[in-house]
């Protein structure tokens, strides 16, 4: 007979670490003898009839090595707390109402809330309703704020930095230049991780508009000083400086993106001449097996979640800071996002490497 029983919900895009997490949450909990109930697809899992499975050491043996989620996710439906651009919305009070009615009736003590951004923004809504909810930051895109670190990042950062390495080869044989579109709506974390760890010569961030003046100067010095062939980075959400960011507006939803990468092709062959390839990484960076980093990131993270409803500490999020794993008020991680610093140390390093942001 279990003490106490918690909930865990895995919500928004998927990235690989998230089963380390629900591993991590079921051996602390098992430790104490605590039984753990998983919510299907997200928040959806808690309308009634509840969608959800229990997890345990059987159930959870063998899948911190998985992608994505066993409990499944979605960042659409009926608790969507961001839209559009990331603007806010209210989680209809009717929603809210029959969530609680499922954690009652199950007597779920605690539940533990593993999204990025959207996801915490509605796990906050909750909290400030009496829901009893710790939050675990998760995204590819590492642009929450108050942690340092998301999982998930680096095994994108990995995957990022795979496709560079294998578009190196074919564009070097043909002489062209290599447009790699990654993720990152409003951040370019992922664009400037991996574009220095694959050797990129230009990178083009939200953060930083480009001018393509300068994307066409780099090209042609490039070839002038008898390089083969120039690679060039660009995260989803960047833009010209007199331009526009590529998105799709979805009802409901934040705005998908995609579409910069041929724009850069194509604006790059019309003013150098130059033979210019466009490839989209897309969701194979979300895909696969998490990296090192992102198993024990995430292993750490589902023990300190489980450890805060001990203490009773809910309305925070787990946080990476310093090596160590704390813990924040989650109203500190949603209020904005962490976005690249154009000033910032690595920005400059990438710039002492060569790399241009095609803005100086
Ligand atoms: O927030 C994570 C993320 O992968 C973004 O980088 C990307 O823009 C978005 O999710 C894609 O979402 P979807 O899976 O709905 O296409």
């Amino acid at each position: 007979m279990y003490e106490r029983k918690i909930g865990v919900l895995t919500s928004g895009g998927d990235c690989p670490g998230l089963n380390a997490v629900l591993r991590g949450v079921v051996k602390a909990a098992e430790k104490l003898n605590w039984q753990v109930i998983g919510f299907r697809d997200g928040f959806e899992g808690l309308l009634q009839p509840p969608q959800y499975t229990t997890l345990d050491h059987v159930s959870t043996a063998g899948i911190m090595q998985l992608g994505g989620t066993i409990l499944g996710t979605t960042n659409k439906g009926h608790f969507v707390a961001k839209v559009g651009s990331g603007e806010k919305t209210a989680v209809p009070k009717d929603v809210v109402e029959n969530a609680r009615a499922t954690l009652a009736k199950l007597e779920v003590e605690g539940l533990i809330v593993v999204g990025g951004d959207g996801s915490l923004t509605t796990a906050l809504q909750l909290y400030e309703q009496g829901f009893a909810v710790i939050g675990v930051p998760k995204t590819i895109d590492n642009d929450l704020e108050a942690t340092s670190m998301t999982f998930g990042f680096y095994s994108a950062v990995s995957c990022v930095t795979d496709a560079l390495d294998r578009l190196h080869s074919t564009a070097a044989s043909h002489k062209r230049a290599m447009v790699l579109e990654v993720m990152g709506r409003h951040a370019g974390w992922i664009a400037l991780h991996g574009g220095i760890s694959g050797g990129a010569d230009i990178i083009l961030l939200p953060e930083i508009p480009f001018e393509w003046g300068k994307v066409a100067e780099v090209i042609r010095r490039r070839d002038a000083e008898g390089y083969q062939s120039t690679m060039i980075v660009v995260a989803e959400g960047a833009r010209p400086e007199d331009g526009n960011q590529q998105y799709q507006a979805i009802e409901g939803a934040e705005h998908r993106f995609r579409g910069i990468g041929d724009v850069v092709a194509r604006e790059i062959e019309k003013r150098t001449g130059k033979e210019t390839r466009c490839c989209i990484l897309g969701h194979l960076q979300r895909g696969g097996a998490p990296g090192p980093i992102d198993r024990i990131l995430g292993t750490r993270f589902g023990v300190k979640a489980v450890n805060l409803i001990q203490e009773g500490k809910f309305g925070r999020m787990v946080s990476y800071q310093h090596y160590e794993i704390s813990d924040v008020p989650i109203a500190d991680a949603v209020h904005q996002l962490r976005l690249v610093d154009p000033t910032a140390q690595l920005v400059q390093t990438a710039r002492d490497v060569g790399i241009s942001f095609a803005d100086e």
